[in-house]
């Protein structure tokens, strides 16, 4: 789906998201989906407050669960995706507390595994994902899926491509102050999710998405995996859409 401008597309990413909280709601189901950061879903998320707040979308239903997490910042730190999501968007709705779910990075070693464990356990318990809200990487990640990350790959440690660290550098005041490691929801996990929404903004974009949508499926470009997926779905505004 192609949006001459990216409000236009956040606006119809919520609308689609909304319905579907509403008429879980009405059946008495909730509604669980993994969230991805950064500029991209940003929008989409004001919109949902906005919905919220004037028009009263009730999100006392709604399950959520990170994609993904940095590792080794200091706790509350601002960049962390944790932060993120509660300033633009969990602190501003009636999403409980107890149904927000962050990947623990404090520990390490075998203390992290069991808590990437736990992630997926805690979506399991909840039925899976009804939904992934999705970024793509300028390398064609998905969450912190970095290039050649494996079909079958579930939440796990895993190390940040130089490509990704790089887009980060701004976010950190310096490449050299951006982590070297992150938590991610895996491949696997993602891909059991019953409505994946990948979006892209921005004309840097439009190269990746073409290769990723156009390109064969290949786990050089993690995105591409979605070709196999029923219920994935691509929201483009112009410039990323380049020459679709
Ligand atoms: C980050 C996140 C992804 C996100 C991507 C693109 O590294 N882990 O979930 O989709 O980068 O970010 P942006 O939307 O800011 O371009």
């Amino acid at each position: 789906f192609m949006f001459e401008r990216s409000d236009q597309l956040a606006a119809q990413v919520a609308q689609i998201i909304a319905g579907e909280i509403r008429q879980r709601a009405a059946l008495g189901q909730q509604t669980v989906i993994g969230v991805a950061t950064g500029s991209t879903p940003a929008g989409t998320y004001r919109e949902l407050i906005r919905l919220h707040r004037e028009e009263g979308l009730d999100l006392s239903g709604v399950v959520l669960f990170l994609l993904g997490e940095y590792v080794g910042l200091p706790a509350d730190s601002p960049q962390s995706h944790a932060r993120w999501i509660t300033e633009h968007l969990t602190n501003h709705v009636n999403i409980a507390p107890e149904n927000i779910y962050v990947p623990d990075v404090s520990g390490s070693g075998g203390e992290l595994e069991a808590a990437c464990r736990r992630h997926e356990e805690a979506l399991v318990a909840v039925g899976g994902l009804d939904f992934a809200i999705c970024g793509i990487g300028r390398n064609g990640h998905l969450a912190f899926n970095e290039p050649f990350s494996v079909r079958n790959s579930r939440t796990r440690l895993c190390t940040l491509d130089p490509v990704t660290r790089r887009a980060a550098a701004s976010d950190f005041f310096g490449l050299e102050y951006v982590p070297t490691h992150a938590v991610t929801m895996g491949m696997a996990t993602l891909m059991e999710a019953r409505t994946i929404l990948l979006l892209a903004i921005g004309e840097h974009k439009a190269n990746i998405v073409q290769e990723a949508f156009e390109g064969p499926a290949t786990d050089r470009v993690p995105a591409s995996y979605l070709q196999g997926h029923p219920g994935a779905s691509l929201y483009l505004d112009l410039p990323a859409a380049g020459s679709f």
